[in-house]
C-alpha cells in the first residue's frame, strides 16, 4: 500500500496546471449511455475513479479509446444494463449509471453503493424520482432492479439538495416523454456542466445553476464534444497548501468563478489573491488568521473544502469553528490533524479549531479523499517528517498530486 512522505517546512513557489473536474467527468462519462453515438470528452482527469468508471462502462458495452487529449465513448453498442457491487462497492457515483440505463435500456440493475467513511450517504431520492418518472424499482439483495418501458416526465422536489442525485434525474429525464421539473434541484457548477454537454447531444434542458431545472425529453441523444470544467476543489487545495506555507503560487487553467466562498475566506485569512481569465495567483502572508466556516450546498462553502481549511486553521492565528452541514461524519481528518500537534475540539457538528504556533511531522492515516488533503497540507507545514498511510484515497480525486507538488518546491516521495 502507497505511503507519501512529507518534509515540512517549505513555502510553495511557482506554477502549475489545474486538471479536469472529478465531479463533472463522472457524471459526463455517464452520458454516454444516453446516445448511440459518440460522445467525445476533452480535458478528463486522469483518476483512479476515473478509470473505475470506464472499466464499469466497458462492461456494459460502451466503447472507450483515446483520442487526441481526450476519450471518445461510444454508447452504441451498450448491451449489458448492470452495475455490479464488485464495481459499485469502491465508487458510490457508479450510481450515475442507473438514471441514463433506465432511460435508454428501459431497464437497470445496479448495485447498491456501500456505505462510506464520510456518511451513510443513501440514494433514497435517486429512486423516489425515477419512481416518479414511472419506473418500476425494487431493491433486494443489494441490487436495485428498475424498469420502465418509458419514463414520463413529472414534477420533482428531492428532500434536500442532492448533486448527484440531481444529475441522475436531469439525464433520465432527458430521454423521457414530456417535461420534467427538478425542484430544491443542486446548483453546482457540475450540474451545469452535465447540462451543457447534455443540450449539446440534443436535450432541451433550462434552468441548470438554480433550484428549478426544466427538462422536455427527447426522442433520442446525438454524439457531441465536451471540454471538462476545471476542478475547483483542487484548485481550492491548491491553493489552501500554498496558504499554509506561506507561499507564492499561480494555478492554471482553472477559474475563480466557482470559488467565490473559498476565496473570500483565503482573503480574510491574509491572503493576496489575483484571479485572472483562466488563473489564480495567492501571496500567503507570515502567519494566517483563523477564519471560521460553515458548510452548505453551493453557491456556499463546499463541503469538500472543509478539511483543507480544517488544516490550515490549525497553523493560524486564532481560534475557528468550521460547522460540516452535509455530511454526518467529516471530522475524521481532525483525530489524525490532533497527531501532529493540532488542538481541535469536536462538538457534534462543529470543530473549534485553536491555532499553534507549529505542528510536529508524525505518521498518519488518509481516511477519504478530502481528509487526505488535508494531512498533506498539515504534513507540508509541520516540523520534521510527515508519512500518509493509505493514500489510495488520494489518488481517486487528485491527479499525479506529487509531482504537482514538487514542481512547487514541496519535498514529498511516493514510498512503497
Ligand atoms: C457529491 O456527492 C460529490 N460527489 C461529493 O464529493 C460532494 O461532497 C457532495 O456531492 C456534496 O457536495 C460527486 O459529485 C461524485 P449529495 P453526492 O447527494 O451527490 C444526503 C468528493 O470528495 N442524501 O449531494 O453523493 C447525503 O447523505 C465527494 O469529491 C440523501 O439522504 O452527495 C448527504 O448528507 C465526496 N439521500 C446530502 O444528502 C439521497 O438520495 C448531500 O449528498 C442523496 C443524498
Amino acid at each position: 500500500m502507497d505511503k507519501l512522505l512529507i518534509e515540512g517546512g517549505c513555502r510553495l513557489n511557482g506554477e502549475v496546471a489545474i486538471s479536469g473536474a472529478k465531479n463533472a467527468a463522472l457524471p459526463l462519462l455517464c452520458a454516454s449511455l444516453l446516445s448511440a453515438e459518440p460522445l467525445c470528452l476533452e480535458n478528463v482527469p486522469q483518476l483512479n475513479d476515473i478509470s473505475t468508471m470506464l472499466h464499469l462502462l466497458g462492461d456494459m458495452g460502451v466503447a472507450v479509446k483515446p483520442e487526441a487529449g481526450g476519450l471518445v465513448l461510444d454508447g452504441g453498442g451498450l448491451d449489458n444494463p448492470v452495475a455490479s457491487y464488485e464495481m459499485v462497492k469502491t465508487m458510490r457515483a457508479s450510481i450515475l449509471v442507473l438514471g441514463p440505463l433506465l432511460a435508454r435500456c428501459g431497464e437497470a440493475k445496479v448495485s447498491l453503493p456501500g456505505g462510506c467513511a464520510i456518511g451513510a450517504r443513501p440514494v433514497d431520492q435517486h429512486i423516489k424520482g425515477l419512481q416518479a418518472m414511472g419506473a418500476e424499482i425494487t431493491v433486494e439483495h443489494g441490487y436495485i432492479h428498475a424498469k420502465a418501458s418509458r419514463l414520463k416526465g413529472a414534477r420533482i422536489c428531492t428532500d434536500m439538495v442532492t448533486v448527484t442525485g440531481t444529475e441522475n434525474l436531469m439525464m433520465a429525464a432527458a430521454l423521457a416523454e414530456g417535461e420534467t421539473v427538478i425542484e430544491n434541484a443542486a446548483r453546482e457548477p457540475e450540474v451545469v456542466d452535465l447540462a451543457n454537454c447534455l443540450v449539446s447531444m440534443g436535450a432541451r434542458i433550462s434552468g441548470a445553476g438554480t433550484d428549478v431545472i426544466r427538462i422536455r425529453g427527447v426522442e433520442r441523444l446525438n454524439g457531441a464534444t465536451h471540454s471538462i470544467m476545471p476542478d475547483r476543489i483542487e484548485t481550492g487545495t491548491f491553493l489552501c497548501a500554498a496558504a499554509a506555507t506561506g507561499g507564492d503560487i499561480r494555478l492554471t487553467k482553472t477559474s475563480s468563478a466557482y470559488l467565490d466562498t473559498v476565496i473570500d475566506k483565503l482573503m480574510d485569512a491574509g491572503c493576496d489573491i489575483v484571479t485572472e481569465r483562466d488563473a489564480i495567483r495567492l501571496k500567503a502572508p507570515e502567519r494566517l488568521k483563523a477564519v471560521s466556516l460553515r458548510t452548505a450546498p453551493y453557491p456556499a462553502f463546499p463541503t469538500d473544502m472543509q478539511a483543507q481549511f480544517m488544516a490550515i486553521n490549525a497553523v493560524a492565528e486564532g481560534v475557528a469553528t468550521i460547522r460540516e452541514t452535509i455530511f454526518e461524519n467529516r471530522f475524521m481528518h481532525a483525530v489524525e490533524l490532533m497527531r501532529l500537534g493540532a488542538d481541535i475540539q469536536i462538538e457534534g457538528s462543529n470543530a473549534i479549531v485553536r491555532g499553534v504556533d507549529h505542528l510536529e511531522g508524525a505518521t498518519v492515516m488518509a481516511t477519504d479523499l478530502r481528509a487526505s488533503a488535508s494531512l498533506i497540507i498539515a504534513g507540508l507545514v509541520a516540523q520534521g517528517e510527515t508519512l500518509i498511510d493509505r493514500i489510495y484515497h488520494l489518488d481517486r480525486g487528485y491527479e499525479r498530486i506529487e509531482y504537482k507538488l514538487s514542481k512547487l518546491g514541496a519535498r514529498v516521495k511516493r514510498v512503497k
